[in-house]
């Protein structure tokens, strides 16, 4: 869709929209990453409804994303859209050591790094596998290639990892997940990191909440040998892809096994042809904490 250039009226009252140090400095802030009015409260030291006043204006002038995720509801800036642009450029006109933006920043380091052990503490027995798998990041180098990734979906993201590695080679990602904690674990080490143009939503794998063929490249990190339904999970994964995106699938070759009992490479083939994707490759590799599976697939045509 081609989008028509705002008229001069329109410009106006968007800039008189911003002409405030608070909502540039919530504009600064939500450009590193996803926070709740809660934590933005903490951080500016103001109180919860001024800030939710400041963060509606800017929200229904487009220069905010909103979200809920049960009963947070986080705000970031937008990646994409008309107001992307305006945006980016208004925040690299800003000296980003302004004292209270740099001060700004180390409070908000203190409050994501709480959020992040909340998190971990509530995933508890349920946290996904460390994200720390030496040498995975070589091989999905070496398997993908030095190439851009585009627009990524990671689904059952965890805490991120998958972001973590490839998040600095896309031009926008997001990571999928059924668990909130795990979410906001997510957001907390992928975001610190600087990758702050990768989002984190609540969603179900089996009913993705995206449009088809909206990806180049989607992952699937450990996420089908617990699935109830793994094929379903690669046909709605499939969806998403793009006509000549691909998808990447990694599985530990024992949780393959377990679930299947069967030749953990011949069950990933099956689920893939079952999704109708085509297995462009599939090879193992050892990692620090096991033998993995690494598959790649697109589009048969
Ligand atoms: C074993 S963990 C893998 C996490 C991450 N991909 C990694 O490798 O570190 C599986 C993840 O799938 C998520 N998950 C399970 N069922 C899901 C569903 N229906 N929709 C979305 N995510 C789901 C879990 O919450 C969990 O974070």
């Amino acid at each position: 869709m081609v989008e028509t250039a705002p008229r001069i009226d329109q410009v106006v009252q968007a800039l008189k929209g911003l002409a405030d140090p608070t909502r540039l400095r919530l504009l600064s802030l939500l450009g590193h990453g996803e926070l709740t009015v809660g934590e933005i409260g903490r951080i500016l030291g103001q109180s919860q409804p001024r800030i939710s006043r400041h963060l509606r204006l800017l929200a229904e002038a487009g220069f905010l994303d909103r979200f809920r995720e049960q009963q947070c509801v986080y705000y970031r800036t937008p990646a994409a859209g008309p107001r992307a642009g305006w945006v980016r450029a208004l925040l690299a006109a800003v000296d980003p050591e302004d004292p209270a933006l740099r001060r700004d920043r180390v409070r908000m380091a203190v409050v994501v790094g709480d959020r992040g052990r909340t998190a971990a503490g509530q995933l508890g027995a349920n946290a996904p596998p460390d994200p720390g798998d030496a040498g995975l990041a070589a091989v999905l180098r070496e398997e993908l290639g030095p190439v851009a990734l585009g627009e990524l979906l990671d689904i059952g993201t965890g805490a991120g990892r998958m972001l973590e590695m490839l998040g600095a080679q896309t031009s926008h990602a997001v990571g999928i997940d059924i668990s909130s904690p795990a979410l906001r674990l997510a957001r907390t080490r992928v975001h610190s990191i600087g990758l702050s143009h990768c989002e984190f939503h609540r969603g179900d794998m089996y009913a993705l909440p995206f449009e088809s063929g909206a990806f180049d490249t989607v992952t699937i990190d450990r996420v089908l040998a617990g699935a109830e339904r793994p094929v379903a999970v690669l046909t709605e994964a499939a969806r998403t892809l793009r006509g000549a995106g691909r998808l990447l699938v990694v599985e530990r070759f024992d949780d393959i096994e377990a679930c299947t009992g069967a030749n953990p490479l011949q069950s990933l083939r099956q689920w893939l042809d079952g999704s109708g994707l085509r297995l462009n490759r599939l090879r193992p590799c050892d990692l620090a904490s096991g033998h993995h599976l690494l598959a790649l697939a697109q589009h048969a045509n």
